[in-house]
């Protein structure tokens, strides 16, 4: 559910008219719906309500810090994987005890902030990273409470790119070698347990894979009561998917029902990690189209916005519904009225091939200077952008009820040449 809606042929995020908002910001840029985040939240805590749980936004799928601050007033906490992730969390006011350090490579100053902030805990990757956190929670004088995340080998059934909990996958500890890990956590001096993770992939469209992946963790967490090691938090992860075109993806209900009942089995209090359910649908990327190119065997719709600005169709060859901001109505016909269409690659400005955001798309006629609306950019969108090609990163807005704000600026050029010398001495 979003608040992005047609009226009168003319696209509206709540109460504007994202036509009106181009006009003032220009293309390309970012718009989200404050009203569909803030259900998104809603629903989700509402789901949970009932059990003992902690929902910790997933900083990565959007961390600007408009968003982090709406979720975070209406209680969320964070689950952040950087230095700069766990800095916004702060400043926007997230209590240290809703924090969670997610990442398999965490540095010795980023333990540093966290434990200086006292966050709820360290989801600890390897055996090495764990014995650096205790020699850092030691020279800072802090115990480090911990969960270990467990690559719990399950087939999330979605994109090999985001596909976190195979056995093959750069992250967590092994299965076998999980009571082993927690052996050791509990003969380090400056490490308290206190939990267990998992995730296992994002974009799941089934509850079968998480449901399959928790209870193995519940086994590990009876294995581990039996040694005498109490599991106070089991995290789930994040990864429950969205639709972007026909997914069918488990309902919040189906998901928490299917998830609550073997968290309270474990007797533990769950945290959830959710980012692109809280964000991908609460937000558009609005681009504008530069020319139409018609080849002998093809038609390219060449628009402003790129792989720098929106990433996943060139990276995931990710789906994401197009349309344009105005529709237009043309000829009528016996099923009412309907436009003419055209099928095109939506292609981007940038130097490479691979810069698309739709191939072989089936859209209604469209012409220079017209607008057009890329849905679902809300995660992973602006979040993933580059500079590539020396281009501006874009705006993005927020939409609240009838007005709009500008809550990350168009980059400009000063921005781009910063950091940069033009000669070494
Ligand atoms: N927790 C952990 C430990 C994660 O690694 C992630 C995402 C999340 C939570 C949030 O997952 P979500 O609920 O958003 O699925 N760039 C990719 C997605 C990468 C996800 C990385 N980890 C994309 O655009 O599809």
């Amino acid at each position: 559910m979003h608040d992005f809606n047609y009226i009168d042929g003319q696209l509206y995020c709540e109460k504007v008219k994202v036509k009106d908002i181009s006009r003032q910001v220009r293309t390309p840029f970012y718009l989200y719906s404050y009203q569909t985040l803030v259900n998104h939240y809603r629903n989700f805590e509402k789901v949970l309500s009932g059990s003992e749980h902690l929902i910790c936004y997933a900083y990565k799928a959007n961390s600007n810090l408009a968003l982090c601050k709406i979720l975070a007033e209406e209680g969320s906490g964070a689950d952040v994987v950087s230095g700069g992730e766990l800095r916004k969390a702060l400043q926007v006011g997230v209590p240290p005890w809703k924090i969670v350090f997610n990442g398999n490579g965490k540095t010795a100053e980023e333990m540093e902030l966290a434990l200086q902030s006292h966050i709820l805990m360290f989801n600890v990757d390897s055996k090495p990273e764990l014995l650096l956190l205790n020699q850092m929670a030691e020279r800072t004088g802090n115990k480090a409470r911990i969960a270990l995340r467990v690559n719990p080998d399950i087939d999330p059934q979605t994109h090999p790119h985001i596909a976190t909990g195979l056995k093959e996958s750069k992250f967590g500890f092994e299965f076998s070698q999980v009571i082993e890990g927690y052996k050791l956590a509990q003969t380090l001096r400056n490490i308290e347990i206190s939990g267990i993770h998992m995730h296992i992939g994002s974009q799941i469209t089934k509850v079968e894979p998480f449901v399959e992946a928790l209870r193995k963790i519940a086994n590990l967490a009876a294995e581990l009561g039996s040694l005498g090691i109490k599991i106070e938090y089991v995290n789930v992860g994040g990864g429950l998917g969205i639709t972007y075109s026909d997914e069918k993806p488990p309902t919040l209900t189906d998901y928490a029902q299917s998830l609550i009942p073997i968290i309270k089995e474990i007797g533990a209090k769950g945290i959830f990690e959710p980012g692109r359910v809280l964000v991908g649908n609460a937000g558009i990327l609005a681009t504008k189209v530069l020319y139409v190119k018609e080849t002998q065997n093809k038609k390219f719709v060449i628009v402003d916005a790129g792989m720098g600005d929106l990433f996943r169709p060139a990276f995931y060859a990710a789906y994401h519904e197009i349309k344009p901001l105005q529709q237009s109505i043309e000829k009528p016909s016996t099923t009412g009225y309907r436009s003419s269409t055209i099928v095109a690659d939506i292609v981007g400005p940038i130097c490479e091939s691979g810069d698309f955001l739709a191939k072989d798309r089936e859209i209604p006629q469209v012409k220079r200077e017209d607008l057009l609306a890329v849905f679902s950019a809300g995660a992973y969108g602006f979040s993933m952008s580059s500079n590539y090609n020396s281009r501006l990163r874009p705006a993005e807005v927020l939409v609240k009820g009838d007005r709009f704000q500008v809550v990350r600026e168009r980059e400009t050029y000063e921005d781009l040449v910063r950091r940069e010398k033009e000669q070494i001495n």
